[in-house]
């Protein structure tokens, strides 16, 4: 009886805490925070986010959820009764960051280790204040001098917040942070369905669904990057998993390091989410005075499915996490990106001037705004064994450097942009003959080379600032209006033999900020140059990069109708803005399967297009086509990308049928694809009832690709395309079939 006793006193102390609360007092306007209660409040968008200081002096989550009435209070945080002997009110309790220490059973948000072997810390709160763009809340051990600053802010229009910890030791001994996360979030006890993107190369943005169980879901790169194979973003939904219906929880961690996110149920079926820094292999020594400064963990609620989640998330990245140009520094939203074309697949690392200029021509034709050379342009680079590291023209491909293709393309009317791998260096190469110990490496270890190639160690000031200047020389003396920033392998034998052993783990930190130091240097110096975000297709994606890149290469595999599901994935987490979809050639390299340049173009066409096909062999017919479609596209471009985007019909497990729907946010145009795979019985495509419209409004319907479909144009209001929906012609039939339709508002 002993163990009951425990717990039916502690829910006694539960139910008398709430009882007795006090009156709330709000002394402070931008945290909302009720002095009397200890109460902290964030209300953005649909949401109310509120968490305090409960009477042990932990910081606790008490709601996150749809938005409250301003004039609702709450009291004091009750801190969660011990169940039982084993499981004490300090693992039970929701704790906004909570260390490890005093028995904590649960994911920690932090641990640490000192000098002289202690390992407990529990934090308890100190104070708060204002920050810029939100607020601080201080906490600190109960007898160290470690102290963790917690930064809060929410979006007003999104209700997206972002969070993350800046932990501080004043100690005299060292102190190792081994497990640091940005945030934990808290839901309440329930029954939840948990989504995530997994993968792998040629085959990233595969969404993965599964109900929540007890115990701890680890979704995780331990690779140096982010990683094809999974993608920092949940989405926890309660019940089942719905499009359009039932509460979703989401967050995406910025960072494009080794990162973790563990999804936990416990006992009592509460969940919490935590991330940050991945743990495995960490340890950040702190020496008195030494702060670590975690990534941001965003994190936002939806009341309305994963479709309402990710319109939230897209809106946020466009007007607050994608960078800006000079040009374009004063815009609400970055602008749609150029249509591009891009030499990979059509030559390789067979790059040459006259080849180019060949290509350039026949793209301009074709009204590209934007032409790309890839691979192969530098150094001694003839196939993937040489050349990485040595960043000048290669003379015998280019005998008079790159300014007479790049006035070429210029003079077709397209600007100009360049491929390159900063942070890798072949063995073959003048740059790693000359400095070996530039490497990631063990000394006298042996080094894996994968793709023959080595990670330089972007960690070392030298490094850096090598990877800094030629980058910014290459911008200097080139007029060169984007880059296509690659990034081939993950890493292997992560040393850093310049720092004191017991410090060489601060790799997996200083690495990714000297990245994002790089990136935001030469957009300084360059104020208009753009960035691609590409790591073998999809590795490197997420909120971190994204600051400073404009766009992304979701994945080498081009092939039209695997990128349906990739794109479908893709959506839940970034905006289709960002997304780069080239159309390539058929039969297509990976899978041998054959499709019409139609259906290739309008499954590209969903995301922002581009051509990486070889256009030396297109047909007069395939150049009318594209030409026709590329100049369709540039008209509703903006809607596409930067529209309000409805997954109507989903492309994943084997779905017969596929349909998107994007709205532009005053909803004067709607955009719907729709593809068929197979058509299996002589199953007519569903009917589609579309979403977003104005219903008042009356929208005339017709064909992207100019088609004659029966019964178009047609003008109905956006009530009948809502209700009634869109019938798809009968003929619409067969094998790997497109169509897409604009709806303007009339
Ligand atoms: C991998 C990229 O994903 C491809 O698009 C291409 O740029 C190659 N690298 C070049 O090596």
């Amino acid at each position: 009886m002993p163990l009951l006793k425990t717990f039916s006193s502690a829910i006694l102390a539960l139910t008398v805490s709430v009882a007795v609360s006090a009156q709330p007092q709000i002394t402070d306007s931008r945290t909302n925070f009720d002095s009397t209660n200890k109460v902290f409040r964030l209300d953005g968008g649909g949401v109310s986010y509120i968490f305090g200081v409960n009477p042990k002096g932990e910081l606790q989550q008490i709601y996150w959820g749809g938005r409250l009435a301003a004039t609702d209070s709450f009291p004091q945080a009750a801190p969660q009764p011990d169940w039982a002997s084993f499981d004490t009110s300090y693992t039970t309790t929701p704790q906004e960051y909570a260390s490890w220490g005093a028995g904590l059973f649960v994911e920690p948000a932090l641990k640490i280790s000192l000098a002289d072997g202690d390992r407990d810390l529990v934090l308890h709160y100190q104070s708060y204040s204002e920050a810029p763009d939100g607020f601080d809340v201080v906490l600190k051990d109960i007898h160290y001098e470690i102290y963790v600053t917690l930064h809060y802010a929410i979006d007003k229009e999104s209700g997206i917040l972002a969070r993350s910890a800046i932990i501080e030791s004043r100690e005299p001994q060292a102190v190792t942070v081994e497990q640091a996360a940005a945030a934990s979030w808290s839901l309440p006890a329930g029954h939840y369905t948990l989504n995530y993107l997994t993968g792998r190369w040629a085959g990233e943005w595969n969404l993965t669904q599964e109900k929540l169980q007890p115990g701890e879901r680890v979704i995780e790169s331990r690779r140096g990057s982010t990683g094809h194979q999974a993608n920092p973003w949940f989405a926890i939904q309660s019940g089942e998993a719905s499009e359009e219906q039932g509460e979703v929880w989401f967050g995406a961690l910025a960072w494009s390091g080794s990162w973790r996110i563990t999804i936990e149920q416990d006992q009592l079926e509460t969940v919490r989410v935590t991330g940050g820094y991945n743990p495995f292999d960490f340890g950040y020594v702190l020496h008195s005075g030494e702060r670590l400064e975690t990534p941001v963990f965003y994190g936002g609620y939806a009341a309305h499915g994963l479709g309402e989640a990710s319109r939230l998330l897209h809106r946020f990245e466009l007007e607050h996490i994608l960078p800006r140009t000079a040009a374009t520094a004063s815009q609400p939203l970055p602008k749609p990106r150029p249509v591009i074309y891009n030499s990979w697949e059509a030559t390789e690392f067979n790059v040459n001037e006259a080849g180019q200029m060949a290509l350039a021509e026949k793209a301009a034709v074709l009204g590209i705004d934007r032409f790309v050379m890839d691979d192969g342009w530098f150094g001694q680079r003839k196939d993937d064994h040489a050349g990485l590291g040595d960043w000048y023209v290669n003379q015998q491909k280019f005998p008079h450097g790159l300014k007479p293709l790049i006035d070429r393309v210029h003079q077709l009317g397209m600007d100009f942009g360049l491929w390159v791998e900063p942070e890798m260096v072949n063995p073959d190469s003048d740059l790693y003959r000359q400095h070996p110990e530039w490497v990631l490496n063990f000394p006298g270890r042996p080094r894996s080379e994968a793709r023959n190639q080595l990670v330089l160690n972007l960690a070392r000031p030298d490094v850096r600032a090598y990877v800094l200047s030629f980058l910014d020389k290459l911008l200097t003396e080139n007029d060169i209006a984007f880059l296509k920033w690659d990034y081939n392998r993950n890493w292997s034998e992560p040393g850093w033999d310049q720092l004191p052993a017991a410090e060489q783990k601060r790799v997996y930190v200083e690495f990714t900020r000297n990245l994002y130091a790089i990136l935001a240097e030469l957009r300084h110096r360059h104020p208009n140059v753009e960035i691609e975000s590409c790591s073998g297709g999809g590795g490197r994606v997420d909120l971190g990069i994204l600051r400073y890149t404009d766009e992304v290469w979701p994945s080498d595999n081009t092939d039209p109708f695997d990128r349906l599901t990739q794109q479908n994935g893709f959506t839940y987490a970034y905006t289709p803005q960002i997304m780069m979809a080239w159309v390539t050639d058929s039969p297509h390299w990976l899978n041998r399967r054959s499709t019409s340049l139609s259906y290739r173009m309008l499954s590209s066409m969903q995301g922002s297009l581009g051509i990486g096909a070889n256009i030396a062999n297109w047909t007069p017919d395939e150049n009318a086509l594209a030409k026709r479609l590329i100049a369709a596209y540039h008209q509703v471009q903006p809607t596409i990308v930067q529209g309000e985007l409805y997954r109507l019909i989903s492309p994943i497990n084997g779905s017969e049928f596929s349909a998107t729907q994007t709205v532009s946010k005053d909803k004067r145009q709607s955009v719907v694809f729709v593809f068929i795979h197979s058509t299996q019985e002589g199953h007519l495509f569903p009917l589609l009832k579309l979403k977003g419209l104005d219903p008042a409004a009356n929208y005339t319907l017709s064909s992207i690709e100019g088609k004659t479909w029966p019964g178009t144009p047609q003008t109905a209001s956006g009530a009948w395309w809502m209700n009634h929906g869109l019938e798809m012609d009968m003929g619409f039939r067969g094998d790997f079939q497109a169509a897409a339709f604009r709806l303007d508002r009339r």
